[in-house]
């Protein structure tokens, strides 16, 4: 075998062996380039007899048109490796739409209740829940609202033809209050609670829907006074609003399950004809509250000498209004999209009392 026979098979060898690209490109220039090994070689046919030239040239050129074609066809076998590699990695789903941002939003009472959830849960409440579908003794009776008594009838309630064990009709809850019932009777005082939720009654107008938004507050443990009640609606009010000039005022009124009861007002201040939160000039109804009823106590089994407290209870629509300027309660339950885009938080906005309850 001659000297190039030997030379050529080392050579392709090598070649059809190179790792990548890179190295190949490496090779081609080391053998192929202006300074490269076979360039050189043929360089050397100048200075030959014609006789030489006649047996070596062919040879030489045979050699470089062999390793050539190795470069060449090794090349095609990299890149399609290559690209076969970053079809299986770089996957498309052609199913994707062709922009996905993010489509929906955070409803505005569903915010509220997630700022609710933040405000007391840093005060130390817990949220409970109860169900929607109630019968009439935790809704009513226990709450200290006997089947005579006026305010059942004030309540416009949603009846169902199926009836409980005692031969009452089961309801819709007209209020949170029956979580009240609900927490006192399965579990061990001292309570911290709020208990967010969908309430229902007959009736529908510009500032009423069948279904609406409460939030009721329930604290019961030893020594609570109305000082307390006052003190966690302060906070909460300034938390929720993010305003420190809140200013509250506590009207005597009359709800069956608490004495004292108190209606609690909050302040606004007239600017360019607007009303805004804080300051005393003019007062809002915001919410309900008063020191749990004895009988209540009593109903749900605890001792009202020994456990005292006060609960609240507010609706959850008015303070999303309040908070965040729509007037009409009926377009929070119409699904309008283009509401919802206006109206809507990003999902990502979750509220913080560091980053901020509102957004
Ligand atoms: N349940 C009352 C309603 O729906 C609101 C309310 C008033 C709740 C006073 C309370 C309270 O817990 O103490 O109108």
């Amino acid at each position: 075998m001659s000297r190039l026979d030997q030379m050529s098979g080392e050579l392709i060898a090598r070649l059809d062996s190179a790792p990548d690209l890179q190295a190949l490109e490496a090779d081609r220039i080391a053998l192929l380039g202006k300074q490269g090994e076979i360039t050189r070689l043929l360089k050397t046919l100048g200075a030959m007899t014609p006789e030489q030239r006649n047996v070596e040239g062919p040879q030489m050129h045979a050699l470089r048109e062999r390793v050539s074609s190795a470069i060449a066809s090794r090349k095609a076998a990299l890149e399609d490796e290559d690209l076969q590699r970053r079809l299986a990695a770089e996957t498309l789903d052609l199913s994707l739409p062709v922009a996905p941002g993010p489509q929906g939003s955070v409803h505005p009472v569903s915010q509220v209740m997630d700022e609710l959830a933040e405000i007391f849960g840093d005060l130390g409440f817990s949220v409970a829940t109860g169900p929607e579908i109630e019968d009439d003794w935790h809704n009513f009776t226990a709450l200290n609202i006997p089947e005579s008594h006026p305010a059942r009838a004030m309540h416009d309630t949603f009846y169902f033809d199926r009836t409980d064990g005692s031969g009452r009709r089961m309801l819709l809850r007209t209020h949170t209050s029956p979580v009240q019932i609900r927490t006192m009777q399965t579990q061990k005082p001292p309570f911290y609670i709020i208990a967010p939720g969908r309430t229902y009654r007959s009736d529908s107008d510009a500032t009423h829907t069948p279904m609406f938004h409460q939030v009721e507050g329930l604290v019961i443990d030893r020594g609570i006074t109305l000082g307390h009640l006052k003190w966690t609606l302060e906070t909460f009010l300034k938390a929720y609003f993010e305003r420190d000039d809140i200013v509250l005022r506590l009207r005597p009124s009359y709800f069956p399950f608490t004495e004292p009861s108190a209606e609690v007002d909050i302040g606004y201040t007239m600017v360019n004809g607007r009303r805004v939160l804080g300051g005393s000039e003019g007062w809002m109804e915001l919410l309900g509250s008063g020191m749990v009823h004895p009988s209540v106590l009593e109903n749900c089994g605890l001792d009202p000498d020994e456990w005292q407290g006060f609960a609240f209870g507010c609706g959850i629509d008015r303070l999303a209004m309040l908070k965040y300027g729509m007037d009409d309660l009926r377009a929070f339950f119409d699904g309008d999209l283009r509401w919802l885009r206006h109206y809507g938080f990003s999902a990502l906005d979750v509220p913080t009392l560091s980053g901020g309850v509102g957004a």
